[in-house]
């Protein structure tokens, strides 16, 4: 790392940081999604001014117009912070220069063959390094494998002839909000920050805990970006531990629920993971792949992510199964059988169906000749890659009794399961979600 001498530039720190203090810093944020949008709003409250950045013109049309479309975020508190001037949106990335904080808050996908896709983050540290001036801090926000900060955003911006630590500042600060948690928000969940120079550090840091009631310094934006895919690939290993607990349990016929609940009884030594159809959303079926795939450039192979990718990734074609044989018990074949879902989204009370398993399910079903409905009163329709588009329909008893399968694939909390057990010819419940159910059960089938 470069030493830096003491100069006149070295003030861009302190000129950034009490812009910083007195949240009259002009706050960037690019990719106003699911981790952007809630960011941007937090900012705003407390004062900042922020422009988000997106290059889908009606999310910022929406945002332009005070109009929510995150669940984690709250209409109103968006609408006050749009009406008083402090949130404003674009699609114009030439304005990227008249903010002093860059956010960056992009997708990071896979590609087809499960490698990372950092072309957005490419795409959005070009054009960062085309209007680069000094005073500006940048942070990476996207789950990435570790390395990317440094490896690929600094030389776009070192490209410009600035240095980094004195005339602009970078580090990684990856985003740990579980979309659906009402008691841990962007707000009040810690935040780990990396910088690349140690006075990269400081500014982040600073700017960080204008709205983060706890922000942890690490040594590196390496350390903050293996911290968050160790984080998910934490979740992917004992979510696939437990789903593979849920198969052995099918075949001995034990009822992994009731093992489940007694074995988190312990006060110690152990940590509940339920069971499901498979694994979901932007995190944790992509980020452990990105570790893998990091890893190979080193002839090291993760042999846990793998294994726990081949069960969560199994676990769809076990819910089709188990739908099969609820149907071999009534003497029907799955093909033109009429199969009823109840959800789509990856989890409970939220309205992403990104990666989810349930979507997966579906699609096997209809393979076998199924005629698939869903309902989902947080997911009214989506489309898949394919085009297809799919609506939810209503839950009625007609429809339920209608079905000759109706499958549990999302445990979203505002369901009546009791009308659901009561009027199902049968029902096959991935999440035991029917757990409160206690009489007239016999058709209830858990994973
Ligand atoms: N959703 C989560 O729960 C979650 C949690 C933690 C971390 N993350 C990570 O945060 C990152 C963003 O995820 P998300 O869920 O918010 O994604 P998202 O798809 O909800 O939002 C990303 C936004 O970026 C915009 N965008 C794409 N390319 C762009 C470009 N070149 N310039 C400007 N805007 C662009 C998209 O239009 C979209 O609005 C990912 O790396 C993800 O892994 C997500």
């Amino acid at each position: 790392m470069e030493l830096l001498k003491p100069s006149p530039a070295n003030d861009e720190r302190a000129d950034l940081v009490a812009k910083i203090e007195t949240h009259s810093a002009t706050v960037g944020v690019v990719g106003i999604g699911y981790v952007g949008l809630p960011l941007a709003v937090e900012k705003a409250k407390v004062g900042f001014p922020v422009v988000g950045f997106d290059r889908n013109p009606l999310r910022v049309n929406q945002v332009a117009q005070g109009l929510n479309y995150i669940r984690d975020v709250d209409d109103d508190e968006l609408a006050a912070v749009v009406y008083n001037g402090r949130l404003s949106a674009t699609t114009d990335f030439s304005r990227l220069g008249t903010c002093d904080v860059i956010v960056i808050c992009v997708p990071t996908p896979l590609t087809k063959n499960l490698d990372p896709d950092i072309s957005y983050i490419k795409h959005v540290g070009e054009a960062i390094a085309g209007q680069l001036r000094p005073g500006q801090l940048i942070c990476l926000e996207s789950t990435t494998y570790p390395g990317t900060t440094e490896e690929v955003l600094l030389p776009l911006l070192a490209a410009t002839g600035l240095v980094v630590g004195r005339d602009y500042f970078l580090a990684f600060s990856p985003e740990r909000v579980d979309p659906g948690n009402k008691r841990y928000t962007t707000r009040n969940t810690n935040k780990v920050v990396g910088g690349v120079t140690p006075v990269c550090l400081d500014v982040a840091a600073a700017f960080y805990q204008q709205t983060i009631f706890d922000v942890l310094r690490v040594s590196s934006p390496r350390v903050a970006e293996m911290t968050k895919v160790f984080e998910n690939t934490f979740r992917a290993v004992n979510i696939a531990l437990v789903n593979e607990m849920a198969l052995l349990c099918d075949r001995l016929k034990v009822n992994i629920w009731d093992v489940i609940d007694a074995a988190a009884t312990k006060p110690f030594g152990i940590m509940r993971f339920d069971p499901g159809p498979g694994v979901g959303g932007h995190c944790i079926p992509l980020d452990p792949f990105y570790l893998a795939w990091k890893a190979r450039e080193f002839d090291f192979h993760v042999r846990f992510i793998e294994l726990a990718g081949e069960i969560n990734i199994a676990m769809p074609y076990f819910v089709r199964d188990k739908i099969l044989r609820a149907l071999n018990e009534q003497g029907k074949p799955l093909k033109d059988a009429r199969i009823l879902a109840i959800g789509v989204a990856y989890k409970k009370d939220i309205e992403d169906w990104r990666e989810s398993p349930a979507v997966k399910v579906l699609d096997l079903l209809e393979r076998e000749g199924a005629r698939v409905d869903y309902h989902d009163p947080f997911v009214p329709s989506f489309q898949e890659d394919d085009g297809k588009l799919r609506h939810s329909v209503p839950l009625t008893k007609d429809v339920l009794k209608g079905s000759d399968c109706v499958v549990v694939l999302t445990d979203h909390t505002t369901i009546d399961w009791q009308t659901i057990v009561d009027h199902a010819v049968a029902v096959v419940d991935t999440r035991n979600a029917t757990r409160a159910v206690r009489d007239g059960r016999d058709n209830v089938v858990l994973l």
